[in-house]
């Protein structure tokens, strides 16, 4: 599959989100006010989902969920997915280490919460975590997460339902994260392909 990247692939309404939120980055540098004054932006790009979502964005897997990637920045600043969960596809749980922006286009997706209570914010040993809340998140929605302390949680769809679209934006090349074992309290950097690969 091709992976489109350069500006000259991106759709018209991919190509103006991007600019904006490029422009809210050259003003910002908080990732929570990043965040903040991108979150409306996902919201409008939702509703423009159609006119860039193809095909080749929503592959799906029965095996995994599925990371299609709609556009990366050359320079690895960020990077945006389509994801495609089938009913019963999760993610572990897991963090970024950077800011983020997930829109639901379709169906309803899962969010669970993870709250580190462990004195070692920083350490990837020792780490004990507790279940924090739930939320549905249902087409136009938009949720945002920044890193420092890490944004903890797992995504996913509930088997019996239907299947869920969302895009996600990322701060970031998106090819590596941290997922937690919590029984043995530790934090796993994973490396992960950045198309049609489970993340
Ligand atoms: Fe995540």
């Amino acid at each position: 599959m091709s992976k489109p990247s350069a500006e000259a692939d991106c759709p018209a309404a991919v190509a103006q989100f991007l600019t904006e939120v490029r422009s809210i980055r050259r003003e910002f540098v908080q990732p929570a006010d990043i965040v903040l004054e991108s979150a409306p932006l996902m919201h409008q790009l939702l509703g423009r989902a159609d006119e860039f979502l193809s095909e080749m964005h929503q592959h799906s897997s029965p095996d995994h969920y599925t990371r299609n990637l709609v556009h990366a920045e050359p320079d690895g600043s960020m990077s945006l997915f389509c994801i495609v969960w089938q009913p019963g596809q999760w993610t572990p749980v897991h963090d970024h280490g950077a800011w983020g922006l997930v829109g639901v286009v379709r169906g309803a997706l899962h969010e669970r919460a993870y709250i580190r209570t462990d004195a070692h914010e920083r350490e990837n040993n020792g780490i004990i975590l507790r279940r924090g809340g739930t939320c549905v998140l249902c087409p136009g929605s938009v949720t945002t997460f920044v890193p420092n302390p890490d944004h903890i949680h797992r995504a996913g769809n509930p088997r019996g339902s239907e299947v869920v679209v969302t895009l996600h934006l990322y701060g970031r090349n998106m090819d590596n994260y941290n997922i937690y074992d919590m029984e043995l309290g530790r934090r796993l950097p994973v490396e992960i392909a950045a198309d049609n690969e489970p993340l």
